[in-house]
């Protein structure tokens, strides 16, 4: 693939704004600084790595990322009162076409996947793939075993025919409630925890299938997913 078309698909601009970064020799590709945008470089070992204005960059097919979402982000592309998810990245991500995998309300925290893969957002998002996420809430009345029960029996939601029940529903002390969920309908845990007679003071993901938010990564940081990654996710 040439240098252009390298920049290009992982989210330096346009044609045009990849080929002047090129020429204005802000460009390096295994060590040394490139202004042939097309010289040709192989990108199929998953070991190219180019530096932009000196920082060094990965090359990759598709994006996956992990992000510990802080609270007062929105996950939507055009936010309305809070500050967006995207800020929080570089920008190429959002210029490849990098989205979220399912949304976070803007005050919960923790695990948030994002990627521009559409096949493995919408695998990942699609009410039919039932994949388990991991949810710990700071409860605003003490939690006791009725409510623990139900919501393991299953609450009915306003507005919805089914009950919707936890894989799990644990007290972790008399106001911290770890809930396994299925589904990812909207409010679900807020609106599981108000049906089972409390309510939800804050909420955090801490797991999706087999990943657990990486205890290394700050509220606000990012990282990539490598392949240990997604094994995880999918292994869960
Ligand atoms: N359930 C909620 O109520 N909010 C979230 O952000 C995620 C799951």
């Amino acid at each position: 693939m040439n240098l252009e078309s390298i920049l290009f698909t992982q989210g330096f601009g346009s044609r045009r704004q990849c080929r002047a970064l090129i020429g204005d020799a802000r460009v390096s590709i295994q060590g040394a600084i490139c202004t042939d945008a097309d010289a040709d470089f192989a990108v199929d070992s998953g070991a190219l790595r180019f530096s932009v204005d000196g920082i060094e960059w990965p090359y990759r097919e598709h994006a996956y990322l992990l992000l510990n979402k802080p609270a007062g982000y929105e996950c939507s592309r055009d936010p309305q009162h809070h500050l967006c998810v995207f800020s929080l990245l570089p920008p190429q991500f959002a210029e490849r076409g990098v989205q979220c995998v399912g949304r976070l309300d803007q005050d919960t925290t923790g695990l948030l996947l994002l990627s521009d893969d559409g096949k493995f957002v919408h695998q990942f998002t699609s009410p039919k793939r039932k994949v388990p996420k991991l949810y710990v809430a700071t409860t605003r009345h003490p939690l006791d075993d009725a409510q623990l029960a139900a919501l393991r029996d299953g609450v009915l939601l306003h507005g919805e025919t089914r009950p919707s029940a936890a894989l799990e529903a644990q007290a972790r002390d008399t106001h911290t409630l770890a809930l396994t969920v299925l589904e990812g309908k909207y409010h679900q845990v807020k609106r599981m925890i108000a049906a089972s007679g409390n309510r939800c003071e804050a909420l955090h993901r801490e797991r999706i299938g087999g990943l657990a938010l990486p205890a290394s990564l700050a509220p606000g940081a990012w990282q990539w997913l490598d392949d240990t990654g997604l094994a995880a996710l999918r292994a869960g």
